[in-house]
């Protein structure tokens, strides 16, 4: 039996996290193809993000007035260095950031890869490299190559795992003696929300989206497994992780029928770790199936290669909690990392509405790992605010600070409980372009970067008094929180 642990692990990750199309900018330089993030315009974001027909790709790609942040990002494809220097100031162990597949691959379904696209994310990792900073990569984090929305219809096509599996082997071939925390999918739960950002489904092109959005899933998650047997056969240092976005999800009251309904919308996620931790489809799908009209086509020899294949860990992100209830009726909700949930009385909530519940980390560490019993990664968590910088240029986040102190103390309880935890990226720890609403001003960052949410501003980054906060927590290994 493992001694009781009152700390973190002397081999804690600490760092940030980031994603290509929210920080890299650059969206037309050195060969880069279009992704499905790039044509989504400002304003326009939120209700595109959950639904897109063919008209909407065609009117994106000929609007020549609008604004698309993501295309711009805050430059990170040329302030790379800058950056890295900071989060190695930092202390930073880790840095989490993901792959564009478009810079590799500009239409998805090439056969030889763009090398420009690999010598930018070598020298990336090189430069983390340099300072002892662990990169952490994600493979695909919502921004797959548009052409293959386009002319393939998305990941309901099968061959879109072949594509996806000659983009991994020619990254695990590149960068694996280099890299060895790889995660295959951002959040693949949330193509239940958005087929199109994270499955390429045009609402035109499907009868049943559920059912799409299912089926586009399957092929992820052979997809997934196949890259797990591609690394394993590249480089057996190489670790694999799913990304779960996780709420946890409280009844409303104790009440038999809120308590059921809590399981089942915490199903609705867990369902994808299962598949991707356990190697098989869990049988409460079954019946949801049925009752949904969804038919999976599966392929023979499916089955077997999710089960042959299972992950190493398993990632995720945690941002708030929900609250379920088998009558919704009249009651007053609130937004939260693509959900609308009841409104949770004993909680504050953020600017977007986003509920702050430091123990409900604690909790969903203590589930997922009594669930699944391998190592959690937190790689993502934090709070989005608006801030404005003042003539001195230093930015009080007394807030964020307050923020981050009460989730490190809970993850440290929950490590204390027995979770075996590997580390902790905290989201946008420098300002980047937010995921659900395309803003700059809802900001996450340790480091604010001088851009607004039109584009305008210098692009000069400067830390903020979180950063110097972040950096004794990391100092101290998560000792010193005041
Ligand atoms: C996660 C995503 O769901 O939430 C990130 O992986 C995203 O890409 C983050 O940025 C925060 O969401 P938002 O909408 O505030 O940017």
């Amino acid at each position: 039996m493992n001694n009781y642990k009152k700390r973190f692990p002397e081999n804690f990750l600490w760092g940030g996290a980031v994603a290509a199309n929210q920080c890299e900018g650059a969206f037309d330089v050195d060969g880069k193809g279009y992704s499905v993030i790039d044509i989504l315009s400002f304003g326009d974001n939120s209700k595109k993000l959950k639904t897109m027909s063919s008209q909407d790709v065609e009117n994106a790609l000929q609007d020549k007035e609008g604004y698309f942040p993501r295309r711009d990002g805050i430059d990170f494809y040329h302030h790379y260095k800058e950056d890295i220097a900071m989060f190695a100031d930092l202390g930073f162990k880790v840095f989490r950031f993901s792959i564009a597949w478009t810079r590799i691959f500009p239409n998805g379904d090439e056969l030889q890869p763009n090398e420009k696209g690999l010598q930018f994310y070598e020298d990336v990792i090189d430069e983390c490299l340099k300072y002892g900073i662990v990169p952490l990569i994600t493979i695909s984090h919502f921004e797959m190559p548009l052409n293959l929305v386009t002319e393939y219809g998305g990941w309901l096509n099968r061959k879109l795992i072949t594509f996806y599996t000659r983009y991994c082997k020619v990254l695990f071939e590149r960068f694996g003696h280099k890299v060895k925390y790889w995660l295959t999918f951002n959040e693949l739960n949330l193509i239940t929300l958005s087929g199109y950002m994270l499955g390429g489904i045009l609402s035109d092109k499907v009868d049943n989206m559920i059912e799409a959005q299912y089926q586009a899933a399957h092929h992820q998650f052979v997809a997934s497994s196949l890259a797990t047997k591609i690394a394993r056969e590249t480089n057996d240092n190489i670790l694999i992780g799913a990304m779960l976005g996780r709420d946890e999800y409280y009844p409303l009251t104790c009440k038999p029928e809120d308590v059921m309904q809590s399981i089942q919308d915490s199903r609705f996620e867990l369902f994808f770790s299962d598949v991707q931790v356990r190697g098989y489809y869990p049988s409460y799908s079954k019946r949801y199936f049925e009752e949904h009209n969804i038919h999976i086509k599966k392929e023979l020899g499916d089955d077997e290669i999710i089960r042959s294949y299972t992950v190493d860990f398993l990632s995720f992100s945690y941002y708030s909690t929900s609250v379920s209830a088998y009558d919704r009726e009249g009651m007053e909700t609130t937004d939260g990392n693509g959900v609308i949930t009841v409104k949770n009385p004993h909680l504050k909530a953020s600017k977007w509405g986003w509920q702050i519940d430091p123990i409900g980390l604690r909790i969903a560490l203590n589930n997922l790992y009594d669930r699944y019993q391998i190592p959690l990664f937190v790689v993502e968590n934090g709070i989005g605010m608006l801030e404005e910088i003042p003539d001195d240029k230093y930015i009080q986040d007394d807030g964020r600070i307050q923020y981050f102190r009460e989730h490190i103390k809970q993850m440290g309880e929950a490590v204390k409980d027995g979770v075996e935890l590997m580390g902790y990226t905290p989201w946008g720890c420098i300002d980047l372009v937010s995921s659900g609403t395309s803003e700059m001003e809802k900001r996450y960052g340790f480091i604010y970067v001088d851009k607004d949410n039109y584009g305008n501003g210098t692009l000069q980054r400067y830390p903020k008094k979180s950063y110097y906060w972040y950096k004794k927590v990391i100092a101290s290994n998560g000792e010193k929180l005041d």
